[in-house]
């Protein structure tokens, strides 16, 4: 679905308005759920308006796609039922015989789909530590696409896009082969970055984080402004119903209407508690490191200006606590605001020890090669008071270090 003029609108503007036209019929402000799954026709293979079948294509769908289309300033969307399905729908659409080249910290689903579902159907995958400097050298005449996670997870580390982007084409120009690039925006969310602007091809989303924002609902979205790209993916999507739910579509445009004022505190929090606990290291020792993207410490903090809306560094953060995996586990269950457990991006804060969490299927020395220890404790900002927060964790930070 193309969006247009309304992209002339600020990003607040046109969360809540693109795609939320009041109802021709019955003038409902909000639109209604529709769950028909079929749709009449006055002839056959004449339908009475523009859809036939809510595989292809559902109201509630299409207005969510057109609002994520206008908020990541591209001219396509498609939404599909998870951020796991959106990933496995593009490497879909490559021949057999394609390689990838991904970052080396992306999330852990991706890393299996890469290499333990993606092998079987004959594409191939390689890890890079640093894409802008070790992507060159990966690269072969079968590369067909670079996937990017910027921030990483759960380290943050940042990639340059635009940098990745420019070693692509000059990759092309000397060899005529084209390269998608795919950055997976999920811990920014549109509302922090917009990685079309820098090059990419394409923008993957878990809108079950921020997009959604209310822990509520399973989604995934891409966007991209190429329409042999989204002719592909909407056909391959077709093709094999991956699709989200109308009621799933409709909760998550609901949530992604307040993605502005999510994002602007969580993040004003986040900047916050990453200053508070990267004071501890020189205060009482009680943290080793922080990595947080707003920390004018963080090693690419020239990128996040750049790359980042206002250098904002979103609202998520890890840092590693003084006592080993110990004081990570009595850290994280005892705090009162932040729920252990799994996932991002809600409006609720979390806490997690990525190391038997969310990163306790990758081996040992891998995730420690990059990042991931076992004192590592991994945070996301909800939209609760930044104080209480704060309060919150310091008094963690204490029991833990009995
Ligand atoms: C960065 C990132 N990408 C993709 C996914 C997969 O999304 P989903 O859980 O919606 O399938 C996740 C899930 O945690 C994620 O964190």
């Amino acid at each position: 679905m193309t969006v247009d003029s309304s992209l002339n609108y600020s990003f607040g503007t046109r969360a809540i308005h693109v795609g939320a036209s009041v109802d021709a019929t019955t003038g409902a402000v909000i639109e209604p759920i529709s769950l028909s799954t079929t749709f009449g026709q006055s002839e056959p293979s004449k339908p009475l308006g523009i859809y036939e079948y809510s595989r292809s294509a559902n109201p509630n769908r299409d207005n969510f796609e057109q609002a994520v289309a206008s908020l990541e300033s591209a001219k396509f969307a498609v939404a599909l039922s998870s951020g796991s399905a959106t990933t496995a729908l593009i490497v879909q659409s490559l021949a057999v015989g394609s390689h990838i080249i991904s970052g080396g910290d992306v999330y852990g689903g991706t890393h299996r789909y890469f290499t333990k579902v993606a092998n079987h159907h004959g594409v191939e995958a390689s890890f890079v530590e640093n894409l802008e400097t070790d992507l060159e050298a990966t690269l072969r005449p079968n590369t067909r696409l670079v996937w990017v996670e910027t921030p990483s997870n759960p380290t943050l580390k940042i990639t340059d896009i635009a940098k990745v982007k420019q070693i692509l084409l000059n990759h092309q120009s000397k060899t005529g082969n084209k390269v998608i690039l795919v950055v997976d925006n999920t811990f920014l969310s549109p509302y922090i970055s917009n990685p079309l602007k820098f090059g990419a091809d394409v923008v993957v989303h878990s809108v079950t984080k921020y997009i959604n924002g209310h822990s509520d609902v399973v989604m995934g979205v891409l966007a991209t402004s190429d329409s042999e790209l989204h002719d592909r993916f909407r056909f391959l999507q077709n093709a094999i119903g991956s699709i989200p739910s109308p009621f799933d579509s409709w909760l998550a445009h609901r949530g992604l209407k307040t993605l502005h004022l999510r994002l602007r505190q969580a993040s004003y929090s986040a900047q916050k508690i990453a200053e508070f606990l990267q004071s501890k290291i020189a205060h009482d020792g009680s943290v080793l490191h922080v990595n947080y993207p707003g920390l004018f410490t963080h090693k690419n903090y020239d990128v996040v200006l750049r790359q980042h809306r206002d250098g904002l560094g979103g609202g998520m953060i890890s840092f590693r606590i003084k006592g080993g995996s110990k004081a990570a586990s009595v850290f994280t269950s005892s705090t009162k605001l932040f729920t252990l457990a799994e996932s991002l991006g809600g409006i609720e804060s979390l806490i997690e020890v990525p190391a038997i969490m969310t990163h306790g299927g990758i081996p040992k020395e891998e995730r420690e090669a990059n990042g991931v220890f076992d004192d590592l404790v991994r945070i996301s900002v909800g939209i609760e008071d930044t104080d209480d927060l704060i309060e919150d964790i310091q008094q963690a930070l204490k029991k833990a270090s009995h």
